[in-house]
């Protein structure tokens, strides 16, 4: 049994924690926090048949509270002010914003991929950004056989990945009205443009997906990426151009990709059989397919990945990563 804390618990992530946690009632929870901002106090949110009241997030409303493990999902200031008073209230932290992913001593997980990461017993532990945990495990898989050089991202991310605040802006400009959120109107749409410029001509959301991929895989593999947001509302999509040390055979990538945990290999485009938004849409496992060999390199391959961006990209990967903990007793 586990004292759980959400922080964010009326947000999207935060409410699919709760939708996840109701699905997997084996997770025994002997008492839930639900934590979100002042205009959220008193909210009523029903959870496992009880009635559950959110609280203000605050010092004192943490404080003679004992909690095993805090699902964070309020965005990063929130993480970097609370995290740490979580953590030395005897919490484990398992942060979904990017406050802490790039700390060398952060474990940064994707439980099918390095739950060795956890082995360290830190107190805070990053949940990856919802692109890259997309295309993690695929990854992994292909880099166990053939050895990574380099990788090519480019994504088709749905609105949801910006939050509510993303979804509403598809839901007004369906209506004629401008977005709020957005710099410019999302339907009918796309953006080269996720998060904010940096000086390097990319923008953050690519750098995440440079710098994560690279911890994750504990590889400095040459990596370059370019996010782009398409109006769609739940699911992200990633097309990977990736090169290896060694010659790229489709028929044994699509044996280990099809034996990996959490992913389902979705290969048959003479049946019109490939992954989409449509069929990763409140799902758990990451989608391949579109599998082929680089026309002009040996070691090269392209491939196409879909996953649930608020589940797998966020949500189920943090309670992923509890469950883990929890049944190798390391928090
Ligand atoms: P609230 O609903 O009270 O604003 P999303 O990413 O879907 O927009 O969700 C953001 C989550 O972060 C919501 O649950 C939101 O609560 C929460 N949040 C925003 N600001 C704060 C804050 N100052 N303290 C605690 N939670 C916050």
């Amino acid at each position: 049994m586990i004292n759980l804390a959400i922080v964010g618990a009326t947000g999207l992530v935060g409410s699919t924690f709760l939708k996840v946690l109701e699905e997997k009632s084996y997770i025994k929870i002997k008492n839930l926090y639900l934590f979100a901002s002042p205009k959220s106090e008193g909210k009523k949110i029903k959870f496992r048949g009880k009635t559950l009241t959110v609280q203000s997030l605050s010092i004192e409303n943490i404080a003679n509270k004992k909690i095993d493990f805090a699902l964070f999902s309020a965005g990063s200031e929130i993480s970097k002010k609370y995290a740490k008073i979580f953590a030395e209230n005897g919490a484990t932290v398992i942060d979904n914003s990017s406050a802490f992913r790039m700390e060398k001593s952060v474990p940064l997980v994707v439980p099918q991929v390095n739950p060795e990461a956890l082995l360290t017993r830190q107190k805070i532990i990053a949940n990856p950004n919802c692109s890259t945990i997309a295309c993690m495990a695929p990854l992994k898989a292909l880099d166990n056989i053939f050895s990574l050089k380099e990788i090519v991202f480019s994504t088709y991310q749905a609105v949801s990945g910006s939050g509510m605040k993303g979804l509403n802006d598809l839901k007004q400009n369906m209506l004629g009205r401008k977005s709020l959120f957005y710099p410019y109107d999302i339907y009918e749409n796309c953006l080269p443009h996720i998060d904010s410029f940096m000086e390097n001509g990319f923008t953050k959301e690519e750098m995440k997906m440079i710098n994560e991929t690279q911890k994750i895989l504990g590889k400095k593999i040459k990596i370059s990426a370019t996010c782009v947001r398409v109006p769609i509302s739940f699911c992200h999509s990633v097309s990977i151009h990736a090169k290896f040390k060694h010659e790229f055979n489709t028929k044994k990538a699509r044996e280990i990709l099809s034996n990996f945990d959490g992913i389902k290999l979705l290969d048959d485009p003479q049946n019109n059989i490939y992954p989409m938004p449509i069929i990763a849409k409140n799902k758990d496992d990451v989608f391949v397919g579109r599998i082929r060999k680089d026309l002009f390199s040996k070691n090269a391959m392209s491939m196409f990945v879909v996953a649930d961006n608020v589940r797998k990209g966020a949500a189920s990967n943090a309670i992923e990563i509890m469950e883990t903990m929890i049944k190798n007793k390391l928090n």
